[in-house]
């Protein structure tokens, strides 16, 4: 595979914002292309498309998988990484966010960025003349949801047919992962308790995705209906950055909700557990199943950094 190859999946210059922007087929081929650049990693074959190319990494909250996997990907791929947490940038000062994206623009070749609301990744996308890729905001965190696949197709050799439970926080975690499931023609089941569900539009799309591939969503308020059957059973943090000030209140909310070993009793006797991390045990999940055999955790964290390498080398 060489850079004939990356120029023929044609997604260079595209922006990375959510999964609903690529088609089935395009994110199949991401996550192929992130299993060959892993077989390469582990073959220690040298492979530099990037060469000469830097990457852009905005954070404005905090991150241990995605800011290591972001630099070490790009290091891995020829190209170099630059951290610019928000009191490093301008922005923290008020710089106005279509100036940053102009300036950045004639510098780099490509932005990652973390931030709280949707609608600033938006505007920089929006002012950015170079690929701007979504590494979380409180809407979406399309980056994770595409190596937790490619993680899933690893484990199970295949994605369409099957069945994910996703327990908890209907939040950024929960969107993509109905989005991203849904176009790879896995049947999304959601559970949350009442005012955490996922957002209305997202639900939306999800369902009209699922009724173009063969895959489908059910968003209940019973974690045993959602995990019932499920060879994927993945679980996120109660409280999100940004919320932490609601840790108290979502503990009550959320207590029916844990992912122990009693409710994994009803997923299929081998069915695989993810969490994006970092996870907190004895919360949203218990020591007995993200500890168990079920668990494929730290292969899940280490697809970040391949997937990862797929979108920068598709995408730069
Ligand atoms: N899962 C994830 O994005 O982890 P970090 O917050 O550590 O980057
Ligand atoms: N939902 C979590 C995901 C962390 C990777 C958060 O936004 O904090």
């Amino acid at each position: 595979m060489g850079a004939e190859h990356l120029e023929a999946l044609g997604l260079k210059g595209r922006d990375f914002l959510g999964l609903a922007d690529y088609t089935p087929d395009e994110l199949r081929k991401l996550i192929d292309l992130g299993i060959e650049l892993k077989r390469k990693n582990k073959a220690n074959e040298v492979f530099h498309p990037l060469a000469g190319k830097t990457l852009g990494m905005i954070f404005e909250k905090s991150s241990t998988r995605t800011r290591v996997s972001f630099e070490v990907g790009m290091y891995q791929l020829g190209g170099h990484a630059l951290f610019l947490s928000r009191n490093d940038l301008q922005i923290g000062r008020g710089e106005i966010i279509s100036d940053t994206a102009g300036v950045l623009s004639r510098y780099l070749d490509g932005i990652m960025i973390r931030t709280f609301g949707h609608d600033i990744l938006l505007e920089l996308a929006e002012h950015a003349s170079i690929p701007v890729i979504n590494a979380l905001t409180d809407h979406s965190h399309p980056c994770q949801a595409l190596a937790d696949y490619m993680t899933v197709l690893e484990h199970k050799g295949k994605l369409e047919g099957l069945k994910i439970a996703y327990i908890g926080d209907g939040n950024n975690m929960a969107h993509s992962l109905m989005i991203g499931g849904a176009k790879l023609g896995l049947h999304v089941a959601v559970a949350s308790p009442e005012g955490y569900t996922p957002a209305e539009g997202v639900q939306a799309d999800t369902r009209a995705i699922a009724a173009q591939t063969g895959g489908s969503l059910l968003v209940t308020g019973d974690a045993r209906e959602a995990i019932e059957g499920a060879d994927i059973v993945y679980t996120d943090v109660w409280a999100s950055m940004g919320f932490e000030e609601e840790q108290k209140i979502r503990e009550k909310a959320f207590a029916a909700y844990q992912v122990n070993e009693e409710l994994a009793r009803y997923a299929k006797p081998d069915y695989v557990f993810l969490h994006c991390l970092p996870a907190h045990r004895g919360e949203e999940v218990t020591a007995g199943v993200i500890d168990s055999k079920h668990s494929i955790i730290f292969d899940e964290a280490e697809n970040r950094l391949h997937a990862q390498k797929a979108i920068l080398a598709a995408l730069l």
